[in-house]
């Protein structure tokens, strides 16, 4: 029996009694309107590897009463202001020029609303950028110089966020691009292996059942300027439906753009797949969506890249396409879990 057909039985049966002395039974009521007996959500808050701290303070707000939205903002922003974080904000790895471009997007279930800053200069925090875009516009997506504008209109500083640890790595990058250039590279011994991907995803289920998603990024390392990933991509770096769930991703934004891996991902939950086997069937996507280029001798992809979901009930998971972990924090605690390895 499902539960709103127990919920519409007892409601029934809770009127006949109240009005018994006038004879109005069940089969004789007008049909009472459907009393909505969903059971309170598991309150979750999972995230790539990095947000362990994050989600424990997501968590704690949102549970304390806190907007889905603004809980995981002040999650990430743990990260995007640690300078030693070099995949995310402040400190993080910066373009081929040595300038840091940052990404980030957002969205909030119960509002059904989502904003997001690309390529964003100088400011610490583009999670919060993303969601002034959000709360304040009509619009979804602002980037370069225009959206660093509409930060600093808001009172938000520019700030240089190259920190002495990023530029060490971005020179020993440029000495040691290619023989043929006009810098002497470095002696190999000195030479930094940093290029990578960075990236902050984190996905909340308050008490209630409301749901949020946010992604925030420095991208690319050594990237071209102007190169935009996943990360602020609706659909891509993170997607949320409050009816269903959240996801997203960290990894090569590239291949997950392709696939539009976090919308996926929640359209898989919506089949009623669980959170683990719906991230597991959207890596098998991108496989798929593969070109051959990017696939090494076994097949298998060349590079890397994780999604992360929660359902509405509160169930979660994560898959990589090998051994990796996910942070997740519920009522046991802020911890590491591994992610479902779709090549064991
Ligand atoms: N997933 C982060 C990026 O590709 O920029």
């Amino acid at each position: 029996m499902s539960e709103s057909s127990l919920s519409r039985r007892s409601f029934l049966g809770a009127a006949g009694a109240v009005v018994a002395g006038t004879a109005i039974t069940p089969s004789t009521a007008v049909a009472a309107p459907w009393v909505s007996r969903r059971p309170p959500a598991k309150p979750v808050v999972v995230a790539s590897a990095n947000g362990i701290r994050g989600v424990q303070r997501a968590f704690d707000l949102v549970t304390a009463g806190s907007d889905t939205l603004d809980a995981i903002v002040e999650g990430v922003k743990i990260q995007e202001l640690d300078p030693n974080d070099m995949s995310v904000g402040y400190g993080g790895l910066p373009n081929e020029e040595g300038v840091v471009q940052l990404d980030a997007s957002c969205m909030h279930g119960p509002s059904k609303r989502a904003g997001a800053v690309g390529a964003l200069e100088g400011i610490k925090t583009p999670s919060e950028i993303a969601r002034l875009v959000l709360k304040y516009t009509n619009h979804i997506m602002l980037v370069g110089k225009d959206a660093q504008r509409f930060a600093t209109s808001y009172g938000y500083q520019v700030e240089d966020l190259l920190t002495p640890r990023a530029r060490e790595a971005w020179l020993h990058w440029r000495a040691n691009r290619g023989a043929g250039d006009d810098w002497l590279d470095v002696a190999r011994d000195e030479r930094l292996s940093l290029s990578t991907t960075g990236t902050i995803n984190m996905d909340v289920v308050a008490p209630n059942g409301d749901i949020s998603s946010i992604t925030t990024t420095s991208g690319l390392s050594w990237k071209i300027p102007g190169r935009v990933g996943d990360s602020p991509i609706i659909g891509a770096g993170q997607y949320c439906d409050n009816d269903v769930g959240a996801a997203g991703s960290t990894g090569r934004g590239e291949s997950n753009i392709m696939v539009c891996g976090a919308f996926l991902t929640v359209e898989f939950m919506r089949q009623g797949m669980h959170p683990k086997d719906a991230a597991l069937a959207t890596l098998k996507r991108v496989v798929e969506k593969t070109p051959p280029r990017l696939l090494g001798p076994d097949g298998r992809p060349n590079f890397g890249l994780n999604f992360y979901a929660v359902n509405k009930a509160g169930e979660f998971g994560g898959a990589a396409f090998g051994r990796s972990r996910f942070a997740v924090c519920d009522e046991q605690g802020a911890r590491l879990v591994d992610s479902a390895a779709l090549y064991e």
